[in-house]
């Protein structure tokens, strides 16, 4: 099948790892090994490099600059590598006629480069938004769903084989953002720019926030978000209120999903797994069929010297409403003070929520606001944190009013 797609025989005639004795379930007699990688770049009869090695420095750079300067067209799934060095590499890759794929690097097995680069080269997109990370989807989702706190459920995760044994790069955001990196340059024709983008992971999301946040008919995702800002782009992570009526407010476990809004199409959805054996496996073998049958684009959609220089907008300037949670002693003035710093701040409230009451005990109280900047919403929190009654660090999170 995949010969036929591809219109010629595809053939496996090395392949590389750390371990050479180790069973991959896998007959390899007939495929010459190599314990350096760097020697498959080397070969006369490779067209093809695939790199699934990861990291954006060290082997994993080399073996792809050395195949693309060699000619040799590279697939691979490295989300980081493309972050850090996507522009350098698309210019190799372009400016040698070699193609460079990398389907399996965002949202692992959802189509979702060929559908932005190709599908909706059409558009001027206005933003792509989407849930990057499959690790703190399920988290979010088990904590919803049990009601049990991030370490728990995190610890959990690991034990089932979902999260890491460092879960830093997944909860982080850090992951997540390289995806978006990529998926901004391609959106927005600019050069990839992760050195500027805002991160902000899950560690801080709790089981009452997941509660209130449901309770005012909204779900909490970690949410990439890239959209036209001024000049300029927005490229942020964060956990981010959803209503329950947007589509990926529904994307829950395990799944990725990314949305793309273009002047054309109006909005698209794309959900599938981010990650495993075989979705990063579909991801790659369309990749390389494609360089087989001799199909390729520019590598982020715009030829790589058209593309403009970045422009990553401070999150500062971020519009919308917000969610805020305060845990305050239950006394008089204590609404008063935290309204009185809102409107001194320009800081608009549409809601507040108290449950119960229980003078002199900690209560929590939510306020959800009014369109507000961020610039306005984190002076704000500093004072209201510093208050006298206010007796946890205040909790925000964006809400997102796609
Ligand atoms: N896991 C996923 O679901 C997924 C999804 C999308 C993208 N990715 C990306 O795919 C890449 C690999 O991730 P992974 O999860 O598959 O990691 P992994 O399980 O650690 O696999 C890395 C592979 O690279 C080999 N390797 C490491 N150092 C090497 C070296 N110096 N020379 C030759 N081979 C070497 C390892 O060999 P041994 O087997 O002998 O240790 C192993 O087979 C990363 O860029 C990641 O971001 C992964």
């Amino acid at each position: 099948m995949i010969a036929s797609r591809a219109g010629r025989a595809i053939d496996v005639v090395a392949v590389s790892a750390r371990d050479r004795g180790r069973d991959r379930g896998l007959d390899l007699t007939g495929i010459d090994w190599h314990d350096d990688a760097m020697e498959i770049a080397g070969r006369d009869d490779v067209d093809v490099v695939a790199e699934l090695i990861g990291g954006s420095e060290g082997i994993a750079k080399n073996l792809v600059e050395t195949a693309l300067s060699a000619k040799i067209g590279v697939v691979t799934a490295n989300k980081a590598l493309l972050a850090h060095h996507g522009t350098a590499l698309a210019r190799m890759a372009e400016g040698g006629g070699v193609a460079l794929g990398y389907e399996a690097a965002v949202a692992g097995g959802i189509p979702i480069i060929k559908s932005m680069r190709e599908g909706l080269a059409g558009n001027n997109v206005s933003r792509v938004y989407g849930i990057l990370n499959g690790t703190c989807n399920y988290i979010l989702t088990t904590m919803r769903e049990t009601g049990r706190s991030f370490d728990d459920v995190l610890s959990e995760a690991q034990e089932l084989g979902y999260a890491e044994a460092d879960p830093s790069f997944d909860v982080d955001g850090v992951d997540a953002a390289h995806k978006l990196a990529i998926l901004a340059a391609i959106a927005f024709g600019r050069e990839v720019d992760f050195d500027n983008l805002h991160i902000e992971g899950i560690r801080h999301v709790t089981a009452l926030d997941i509660a209130f946040s449901e309770e005012l008919g909204f779900r909490i995702k970690l949410l990439g978000i890239a959209e036209q800002a001024g000049e300029g782009v927005h490229q942020r992570i964060h956990p981010a209120m959803v209503s329950l009526s947007v589509p990926i407010s529904q994307v829950e476990g395990v799944f990725n999903a990314v949305a793309a809004e273009g002047d054309s199409v109006g909005n698209t959805l794309s959900v599938g797994r981010g990650a495993g054996a075989g979705p990063t496996a579909s991801a790659v073998i369309a990749d390389i069929i494609d360089i087989g049958a001799g199909r390729t684009a520019p590598v982020f959609a715009t030829p790589v010297g058209d593309l403009k220089p970045a422009r990553t907008e401070s999150i500062s300037s971020r519009a919308g409403r917000y969610y805020l949670r305060l845990m305050v002693i239950d006394k008089p003035g204590v609404l008063a003070g935290v309204t009185k710093i809102f409107s001194e701040e320009s800081v608009s409230v549409e809601a507040i929520l108290q449950r119960g009451r229980d003078p002199g005990e900690v209560v929590p109280v939510v306020l959800v606001t009014h369109d507000t900047d961020d610039a306005a919403m984190q002076r704000s929190l500093k004072r209201i944190g510093a208050m006298e009654q206010v007796v946890e660090e205040p909790r925000m999170i964006r809400i997102e009013d796609f």
